[in-house]
């Protein structure tokens, strides 16, 4: 396990409004390259991710879903509902925090991201986490964990613990992996669920949240 340190290193900074430009800019840049176009042709919107440029929070899931890619927002579908109910249990309101995903549109089918596709999306993503600059991200799952980490571990051995996401620019932020929602809800066990807010309450912690408990569960 690493320890990071008690606060981010940030370089990114500025007010709220600075922060939503450059994320403005970052995703006309996203749709300009295209980066997803030799692998995916056929979406219906890009979704490149909301919520507060200044989140304390950062959120970090696959890719788009049948939902998420008719609406163009991350985490509206089950899986979304239920990542509400841990953001709420956790002492917080979606809005507050920021929402992204390692693919931008959603693949054939659901598929599981490729080596390639995660590659050609990644330096987006990281982008993004720089200008937000959150004092943790929480990994939804092992695409994310793994594209974040830079580890070819199993979820089993990463969850739970605390790592760090580190960028040349200095940009150093806690990480805490936890399942996917998705996963939860087809093994929607005591132990799973126990497991999942037993990460999340590491992230209350760390934040100086009072988590809700009951809402989440
Ligand atoms: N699953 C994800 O990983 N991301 C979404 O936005 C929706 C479902």
């Amino acid at each position: 396990m690493i320890e990071p340190k008690p606060t981010p290193v940030g370089v990114s900074g500025g007010s709220g409004a600075e922060r939503q430009r450059r994320l403005d800019d970052l995703r006309a840049r996203y749709e300009r390259d295209a980066p997803h176009a030799p692998f995916i042709s056929s979406y219906t919107n890009i979704v490149f991710g909301e919520g507060d440029p200044c989140a304390r929070l950062m959120f970090i899931g696959e890719a788009p879903g049948e939902q998420e890619d008719l609406t163009g927002r991350p985490f509206v579908g089950r899986a979304g509902d239920l990542l509400q109910r841990m953001i709420v249990a956790m002492g917080l309101e979606r809005e507050r925090v920021y929402i992204a995903n390692v693919l931008k549109v959603r693949p054939p089918n659901n598929a599981t991201p490729t080596l390639e596709e995660t590659r050609a999306s990644a330096p987006y993503l990281f982008e993004q986490i720089e200008i937000v600059a959150p004092e943790v991200i929480v990994t939804l799952g092992l695409p994310a964990t793994r594209t974040i980490l830079e580890t070819e571990e199993s979820m089993g051995r990463l969850r739970g613990l605390w790592s760090v996401f580190r960028r040349p620019s200095g940009l150093e932020v806690p990480v805490m992996p936890t399942y996917h929602p998705a996963y939860l809800l087809r093994a929607y066990t005591t132990e799973n669920r126990a497991k999942v807010w037993s990460d999340l309450l590491k992230v209350v912690e760390r934040l100086g949240l009072t988590p809700r408990r009951g809402e989440g569960q």
